[in-house]
């Protein structure tokens, strides 16, 4: 039989493109947790849906991105340069991901972003009418259609507006903050609102589903039920689908000869060193100056390790035109210095820092052979970085240490070391303790997170939030 069609509706598509020529382009793979948890769907005739991340003004241009994305199953959605500014800079990274991320802005940007708040919040609704109107376009009866992350918290609405029986998942990859925060937001309740016309809306925890709920009641006054939110007999199916990856691919990466290579390399590379590793986009909320400031008190606080120790860090660049970003990268720079500057000597550095992507091989090996990963985000949906470090780990058995504040925390728990980012004298000591743990500790600690990550998959996360998004269809139709 014909596998189910899955449309699945995303800001970002798993594949970006650069222009060669009038009607050529380049496509290349993306870099995000959202994008790379998605990869691994196989069960479903998935198209995807999402914004191309290049300016496209012209009809030849548009036409051409659209023959080469086809072959990648990818439709484009085309969105001009204003609206990227006030749609994806402002209101989704500016407003709503400091936001969900209990971040807060710096002092001196918070004017401004009230005085833009409203343009942005309307650039916002008309991005979504863009997508909305790109999937009606696309949509045959019958068909699923999951809608991705705060970018799209309207496309629910949209969508059923035009058509009420289409099935609309829609899934939320960053935490959802208390509702106390929600509650500061000027468009709060048309946000809540528009994202229940979904029939299922999930997220990674049960803290993050239950802070929805709590937003519903108290913020619309609605009725929380253990099953999701009531609205005048409609009923909303909230639940949390904590991510997964697919460690297969990590794994079996692992037997290539390019990576074995590469393995070997960095091996005799840092021979007389123990390997730390931090990889994330260079984003706020992923902690990296303090970070890097814990590792400097460690330093300091221990001279036998200056040349035995590196620490590696991966700082993929992202939404670059966000002045928040700017900063950090600048912040970033200025401490990476620092500590270079004064735990350096003439040979050799404790800190690599690149502002980089790795391609998948260079990531898995550098994986392998880490003895010691600092997840240290200040909050983090669920963090995809501390799974595949896990996958990639079953020879070294290296430690993890995890911010508590990232999702990954509630299953990884056991495993990991458990630390708050913020207090850098712990996350020293983390440390410490870390390069210094005892082997049957270490492989205990792994096994636990090994088992976890490997009967957790990204595969399993999207079958158990689409077939109880069938369900949830097909009890709502029994009940009218
Ligand atoms: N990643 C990558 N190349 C890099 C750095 C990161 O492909 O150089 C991928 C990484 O493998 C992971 C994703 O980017 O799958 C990051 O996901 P995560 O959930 O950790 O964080 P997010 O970026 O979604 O906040
Ligand atoms: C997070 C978000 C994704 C986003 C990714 C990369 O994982 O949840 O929706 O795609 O970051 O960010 P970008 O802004 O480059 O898409």
């Amino acid at each position: 039989p014909p596998k189910q069609r899955l449309l699945v509706v995303a800001n970002r598509l798993p594949v970006g493109a650069r222009r060669k020529g009038e009607d050529s382009w380049k496509v290349e793979v993306n870099v995000g947790g959202l994008v790379s948890a998605l990869m691994g769907i196989d069960e479903f005739e998935v198209r995807w849906i999402g914004w191309v991340g290049v300016n496209v003004p012209d009809e030849t241009g548009q036409k051409s991105l659209t023959r080469a994305l086809a072959e990648k199953r990818c439709i484009p959605v085309f969105l001009d340069e204003e609206i990227v500014h006030q749609y994806y800079n402002g209101y989704c990274n500016n407003i709503l991901w400091t936001l969900f991320h209990y971040l807060g802005l710096p002092q001196e940007d918070r004017l401004a972003t009230t005085r833009s708040f409203q343009s942005q919040f309307d650039a916002y609704k008309r991005a979504n009418k863009i997508f909305a109107d790109v999937v009606n376009e696309h949509y045959k009866d019958g068909d699923i259609v999951w809608c991705h992350d705060y970018h799209l918290m309207f496309l629910p609405q949209y969508l059923k507006e035009n058509n009420s029986k289409m099935k609309v998942g829609w899934f939320l990859h960053t935490p959802f903050p208390s509702s106390e925060i929600h509650k500061t937001l000027p468009s709060r309740s048309e946000l809540l609102k528009s994202v229940l016309a979904a029939d299922l809306v999930g997220f990674h925890t049960y803290d993050y589903a239950r802070h929805f709920v709590s937003a519903c009641t108290r913020i619309l006054g609605l009725e929380g039920t253990p099953d999701g939110v009531e609205d005048q007999g409609k009923i909303t199916r909230v639940a949390a689908f904590p991510i997964g990856i697919d460690p297969d691919r990590f794994i079996k990466a692992l037997e290539l000869p390019q990576v074995k290579d590469e393995i070997q390399r960095l091996k005799e590379k840092f021979s007389n060193r123990k390997v730390m590793l931090g990889v994330d986009r260079l984003d706020t909320m992923k902690g990296i100056p303090q970070k890097i400031l814990a590792f400097e008190k460690f330093l300091e606080e221990n001279p036998n390790w200056h040349d035995r120790v590196v620490l590696i860090q991966i700082a993929v660049p992202t939404r670059t035109d966000v002045p928040e970003y700017q900063k950090l990268t600048c912040q970033v720079h200025e401490i990476v210095g620092h500590v270079n500057g004064k735990y350096g000597t003439l040979t050799a550095v404790p800190l690599h820092h690149l502002d980089q992507t790795l391609d998948f091989h260079k990531l898995c090996a550098l994986y392998a052979v880490t003895d010691v990963a600092l997840v240290t985000s200040l909050r983090d949906g669920m963090n995809l970085v501390s799974y595949e470090y896990v996958a990639c780990q079953a020879s070294k058995k290296g430690v993890l240490i995890l911010s508590e504040f990232a999702g990954a925390a509630q299953s990884l728990g056991a495993g990991a070391i458990l630390v708050n980012p913020w207090n850098i004298t712990e996350v020293a000591a983390s440390i410490s303790y870390a390069l210094n743990m005892p082997d049957d500790e270490r492989e205990k600690r792994h096994d636990h997170n090994f088992m976890h990550v490997t009967t957790h998959t990204s595969q399993q996360w999207a079958e158990n939030f689409l077939s109880e998004l069938e369900d949830t269809v097909a009890e709502a139709q029994r009940r009218t």
